[in-house]
């Protein structure tokens, strides 16, 4: 039976130039590199200079994505760019990226899902391309999340860094078995009994400012490990393939504790996972994206790979979304 799926052309990514390590962040608050390391797996994340914004970093993982995919830029029909950090309440971030590509054609919006946008963002492009409504859409993850970190906070602010990633996706005609390339299936989640676990205590609503991230971080992991591991099970009855078949996992990146954690819930081998928490800090709805092209610019993921990639993030939000690169 033929089909149309979403098949990712292309994908790039993009981090800010400032490295800040655990001991630049011990120099700031009560912290310890040893502290962040042994929770987190964190050793370092990248932070946006003064004056660079979500659509800057947002604009050249685009570039760099429409680059890889070979496609001109007009091609594109459709943004969907996910973020918290807006450059501004409004208009999307997504019109300045539109704008700044040169485009004055199709629909440019941004999606608010946390740090489960990104998996929002590519399932509602991959739902859009299927029904025919966009043929060619650029799906973009970014963040300033530092713009939201109460700095005096040392619970929260070892966590965040900034950065953003893209993939271009396009339609093209499967047979309907998971042979085919483009995305397999995906699967949203939210339950809004657990908004105050992971929220942002500010907004133009509310207070008229942008307020800062508070956490329970043990409710948090708590329900991360359950939730990711529970949507991945979903992913994987809905194909009819097994953990085993899984040649990359790309999760969220939080914490390497929850990703050890869902990984062995899965019985996924942990050569298996791509980690890049370390390096980046928790990216929010950029860092699946950003994981994902690590994976493939250092030749880890290649064509025909079965790609799983998960996440979940305030609301509680969380998702997956299962495909064949
Ligand atoms: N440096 C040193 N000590 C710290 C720090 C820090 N940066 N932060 C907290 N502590 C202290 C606490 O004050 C506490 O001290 P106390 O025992 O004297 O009260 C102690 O360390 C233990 O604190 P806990 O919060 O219980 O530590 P825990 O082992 O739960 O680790 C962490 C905290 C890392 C936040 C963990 O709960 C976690 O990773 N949760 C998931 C949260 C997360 O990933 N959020 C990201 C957004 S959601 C998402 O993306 C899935």
């Amino acid at each position: 039976m033929s089909v149309i799926r979403s098949v990712v052309m292309g994908c790039g990514s993009y981090l800010p130039e400032r490295r800040v390590t655990n001991d630049d962040l011990a120099k700031m608050v009560d912290t310890t590199d040893e502290w962040i390391v042994e929770r987190t797996g964190i050793h370092e994340r990248h932070i946006a200079a003064e004056g660079e914004l979500t659509s800057h970093l947002a604009l050249k993982a685009a570039r760099a994505a429409i680059a890889d995919a070979k496609i001109d830029a007009q091609e594109i029909d459709m943004i969907v760019l996910a973020t918290t950090t807006a450059d501004n309440t409004f208009p999307a971030t997504a019109v300045t990226v539109q704008a700044e590509l040169g485009l004055h054609h199709g629909a440019a919006f941004d999606v608010q899902a946390v740090c489960s946008g990104f998996v929002y963002a590519l399932s509602i492009a991959d739902t859009f391309i299927r029904c025919g409504q966009a043929k060619t859409v650029l799906v973009i993850g970014a963040e300033t999340f530092s713009r939201l970190l109460d700095w005096t906070d040392r619970t929260t602010c070892v966590l965040f860094g900034d950065g953003a990633g893209a993939v271009v996706l396009r339609a093209a005609e499967g047979e309907g078995t998971t042979a085919d390339r483009g995305i397999l299936t995906s699967h949203l989640h939210s339950d809004g009994r657990y908004k105050e676990k992971l929220y942002v205590d500010g907004g133009p609503s509310s207070t008229g400012t942008v307020g800062h991230v508070r956490m329970e971080g043990r409710e948090v992991f708590r329900h991360a490990v359950i939730n990711i591991s529970d949507t991945i099970n979903e992913a994987l009855e809905a194909t009819g393939l097994k953990a085993a078949d899984i040649d990359w996992f790309v999760p969220h990146q939080a914490n390497k504790r929850i990703l050890d954690g869902t990984a062995k819930r899965i019985g996924l081998p942990p050569e298996k996972v791509v980690i890049t928490v370390g390096q980046h800090g928790n990216t929010s709805a950029a860092s699946v994206p950003l994981a994902l092209d690590t994976a493939v610019r250092d030749g880890r993921i290649k064509r025909g790979d079965l790609v799983l990639l998960e996440a979940m993030g305030g609301g509680f939000t969380w998702g997956s979304v299962l495909l064949r690169w």
